[in-house]
């Protein structure tokens, strides 16, 4: 593979205002093509600190926030692998469900629906997301799907909500992550 294409999907969760420093510069830095989706509410948290356009600036590819139109053609390229980073409680359960009701979820679940393209996802959760009743369900519903989850104690203890504002994401995992679906 000469230059592979990550389809980033991020949410609107802690760590999102780090993606482009710790995830997207280190790729393209490494030869990757990173187009970015992100779901409504995290297109608000980037256009209000600067980063939307700094993003779009780095990786050369329009960020989408919304689905086209049935006249327009997709603004992004054939992907070789799907990354959800950071995921939310609500967007893992969306895509446990099958549920597509924006850009950013309509992009993943069709892969994992497919099964031709990899998903890495990164639920960025705290303790109160994990203990929901249909949480371990949903976990279980994606791995069952073959997606593949940088999630355990090992990498994201869980921690109490509000807890742990400002907490490192495990980029140097999630990185990993991405690059071991690709050349496998
Ligand atoms: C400041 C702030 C931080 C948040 N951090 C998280 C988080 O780390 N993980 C999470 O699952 N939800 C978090 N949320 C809640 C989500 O933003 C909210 O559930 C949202 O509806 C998710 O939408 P999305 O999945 O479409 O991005 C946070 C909300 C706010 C206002």
């Amino acid at each position: 593979m000469t230059e592979p294409t990550l389809g980033l999907v991020c949410c609107s969760a802690g760590g999102l205002e780090d993606v482009r420093a710790e995830l997207i510069k280190p790729l393209v830095t490494d030869g990757w093509r990173v187009a970015v989706t992100v779901t409504p509410t995290a297109a608000e948290w980037l256009r209000s600190s600067g980063e939307f356009d700094l993003i779009e600036e780095l990786t050369g590819i329009s960020v989408r926030d919304r689905p086209k139109l049935p006249t327009e053609v997709s603004p992004h390229p054939t992907v070789d692998c799907y990354a959800v980073v950071p995921a939310t409680a609500n967007t893992v359960a969306k895509l446990a469900l099958g549920i597509a009701d924006n850009q950013a979820l309509t992009q993943v679940c069709e892969a994992i629906g497919g099964g031709d393209v990899p998903v890495v996802v990164f639920p960025r959760v705290n303790a109160a997301h994990a203990g929901q009743p249909a949480w371990t369900a949903h976990i279980e519903a994606l791995t069952r799907a073959g997606v593949h989850l940088v999630y355990g104690h090992d990498v994201w203890p869980l921690h109490a909500p509000r807890s742990a504002p400002g907490k490192i994401l495990p980029w140097d995992d999630i990185r990993k992550a991405i690059s071991r679906v690709v050349s496998a």
